[in-house]
């Protein structure tokens, strides 16, 4: 018989920098949801990978002095280490630099401007020349480049532009028709009224500023844009394209993109868009999960609050790491990521909670029965709550994880680990083990445990996958599979159970807190600060142009109408200047009249906000001019050369 399938994907990384915690997200959700629907009998594709190409990553190899391709093979064998050590069970990883995927790219991108949906024009943006990067009115910072603070200016180049507004009706009509295509609710909301409706712009697709992507075929000097690329992976992945197309017609469409809710517009409106133009089916949901926040902010390397997985799992291991991920996001929403917290949970729930009810089930076991798993009797009233809620658990459990409501179904299973530990306290077994005639009670009461643990050890194993495995060696669990939760009669009384080491012992939170805060502080000191990138050599002949005297203010005001300009009188020996300087937030007029500073002087004279400039004061500062200092030439007569 065939099976039923399941395809999911993440979204292909940016093998840019390290990942954090908050990238590890959405491939640990995932990587749950592919385990579970594995567990549940389907067939499943579960597809990760990375996304290569770009201007940022031709950048950083060029800093770096390698190639691109070197260092994305190192980036990428980095990230596969940290999917290996998250237990990620990825069926397929896809690099963006795989032959086939360039292949089929260079296809699509072709059929789809053969029939009209690609068209040449120019891209307009804000262009920093050292950077060789477009950026948009609302990227630029002060009119200067987010990325090395330099002025940008406007400029065009030749581009390829997809029409999107021609499929828009036909997306909103899809999106209406389909309540769970983008999911949670909220976020379809957000797509249609915020870019939809109110109509959309077409989409730059080529590049011709840079050339690490893929080549578009018939026009030289094009190279695909980011999302044609990106995109495409989720079916080039499955063959579309090639000439082997088995995956793609046993998967496709996806069952799931889950993503974060950055992306969620690039997904939900762009790729439908673009498969849509391919006559291809759509995805069936697309999910855009919330963020992990730290300190109640995003993590970034300059606030230096960035969380490492591998730090987190070498002390915690990993399935503590995963629980937390997996219990504490809520569905759909932003979750915190704090030290404190984290190990806390992993005291209550998976120390107290979970580790405490198997080793002292099987302690029992073994203390009143010799290890060995005693027979079920006739279960009075109490059993019987806690054998129904056993078996209800599969059932909730499944019915969260097709809604993707994670937390909520670990917390159903964590309802009946809960349950379990208050059936110890109200069957006393240590009481009933003094009486002889109630052995047969106490037996019942342990066989209870053994097999509730058996239970939660097959549900966990989606979620928390060498813990399941833990409590199924010590129970000597022979059903593992999920059709064995169907009847509370899967433990083999006669089994021998083996006591091992305690699941999760317990944390002491202060000395880990401690523990934590001092590699932050020695990783702190290790990360050097980033300066903004040096410009293009030079020649010796290049300095020689430029004439640099000291000069002594003579006078100095605000100029009037801005905040950040003075207008200084400058003595270049004998010869007197009027120079324009920004430094108006650093330095007061009367602070800087008598002092010698650095001119440029033999730069163009301009003329800012209606007055003349004669060259330009050196100045040193750092990139948002917070400090910013003059340069001082000490007492050197006035017009004496800077060399
Ligand atoms: N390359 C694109 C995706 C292309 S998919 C066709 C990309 N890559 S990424 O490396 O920047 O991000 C990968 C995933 O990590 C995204 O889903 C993003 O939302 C997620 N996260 C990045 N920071 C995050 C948190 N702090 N918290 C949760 N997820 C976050 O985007």
């Amino acid at each position: 018989m065939c099976k039923k399938t399941y395809y999911i994907t993440t979204p292909i990384y940016y093998p840019s920098t390290k990942l954090h915690i908050g990238n590890t997200y959405t491939t640990v959700a995932a990587d749950a949801i592919a385990r579970f629907k594995r567990l549940t009998g389907y067939e499943v594709m579960f597809l990760t990978g990375t996304d290569e190409h770009g201007q940022k990553i031709q950048r950083i190899a060029d800093e770096k002095g390698v190639t691109p391709k070197e260092h994305v093979d190192e980036v990428v064998a980095g990230i596969k280490k940290l999917w290996s050590l998250m237990n990620i069970s990825y069926d397929k990883f896809i690099r963006t630099t795989d032959d086939y995927h360039v292949k089929a790219v260079q296809d699509i991108f072709k059929k789809l401007h053969d029939q009209g949906d690609i068209y040449k024009s120019s891209y307009e943006g804000l262009y920093c020349t050292p950077c060789e990067s477009f950026w948009t009115e609302t990227q630029a910072v002060d009119g200067k480049c987010p990325d090395c603070g330099r002025p940008v200016e406007k400029s065009k180049e030749e581009a390829y532009f997809f029409k999107m507004s021609r499929y828009a009706d036909r997306l909103i009509k899809h999106i209406e028709d389909n309540p769970h295509f983008i999911q949670p609710e909220s976020r379809k909301n957000e797509m249609l009224n915020n870019f939809l409706r109110p109509g959309l712009q077409d989409l730059c697709v080529s590049r011709t500023s840079f050339d690490w992507g893929i080549p578009v075929t018939f026009d030289e000097g094009h190279v695909v844009y980011v999302w044609i690329d990106a995109l495409s992976n989720y079916i080039t992945a499955l063959g579309y394209g090639s000439d082997d197309t088995e995956l793609y017609k046993k998967f496709w469409p996806a069952d799931v993109h889950l993503i974060g809710k950055d992306i969620l517009r690039f997904h939900t409106i762009y790729w439908p868009i673009m498969l849509m133009a391919l006559g291809l089916e759509l995805p069936k949901q697309i999910f855009g999960h919330g963020w992990l926040l730290v300190d109640g902010g995003k993590m970034s390397k300059s606030k230096g609050n960035v969380v490492d997985p591998v730090t987190l799992v070498e002390i915690f291991g990993v399935d503590a790491v995963r629980y937390y991920l997996l219990r504490e996001i809520p569905f759909g929403s932003d979750g915190i990521f704090n030290n404190e917290i984290f190990i806390k949970k992993i005291n209550s729930d998976l120390c107290n909670d979970l580790g405490n009810l198997l080793s002292r089930t099987v302690a029992m076991i073994e203390k009143y029965f010799d290890g060995v798993v005693p027979a079920q009797e006739a279960p009075e009233a109490i059993d019987n709550e806690l054998i129904n809620l056993a078996l209800e658990a599969p059932k909730k459990v499944e019915a969260f994880i097709n809604d993707l409501r994670i937390p909520e179904a670990l917390e159903s299973i964590f309802e009946l680990v809960g349950r379990a530990n208050k059936y110890i306290d109200e069957t006393t077994p240590w009481i009933l083990a003094k009486d002889e005639d109630k052995k047969k009670r106490l037996g019942t009461v342990l066989y209870n445990l053994a097999e509730t643990l058996r239970f939660s050890g097959v549900l966990l194993t989606a979620f928390l996958p060498d813990t399941a495995r833990k409590i199924n060696e010590q129970l000597e669990a022979k059903n593992t599979d999920w059709n064995s939760l169907e009847n509370f009669r899967g433990t083999v009384p006669g089994t021998k159970v083996v006591k091992g080491d305690n699941l999760f012992p317990r944390i002491d939170v202060d000395a880990k807190l401690a523990q934590l805060e001092a590699i932050k502080e020695a990783e702190s000191k290790l990360t050097k600060r980033e300066i903004t990138p040096i410009k293009e050599e030079i020649t010796i002949d290049d300095f020689e142009k430029l004439d640099l005297r000291v000069v002594k203010v003579i006078a100095c005001e605000a100029v009037k109408g801005t905040k950040k300009l003075l207008k200084l009188k400058v003595d270049l020996g004998g010869e007197e200047r009027q120079v324009i300087s920004g430094i108006a937030k650093n330095y007061k007029p009367e602070e800087l009249v008598g002092k010698n500073v650095v001119l440029v002087a033999n730069l163009k004279p301009v003329k800012l906000r209606g007055e003349l400039s004669q060259g330009m004061i050196l100045a040193a500062s750092t990139d948002d001019d917070s400090l910013l200092f003059v340069v001082d030439p000490g007492e050197l007569p006035t017009g004496s050369v800077v060399r």
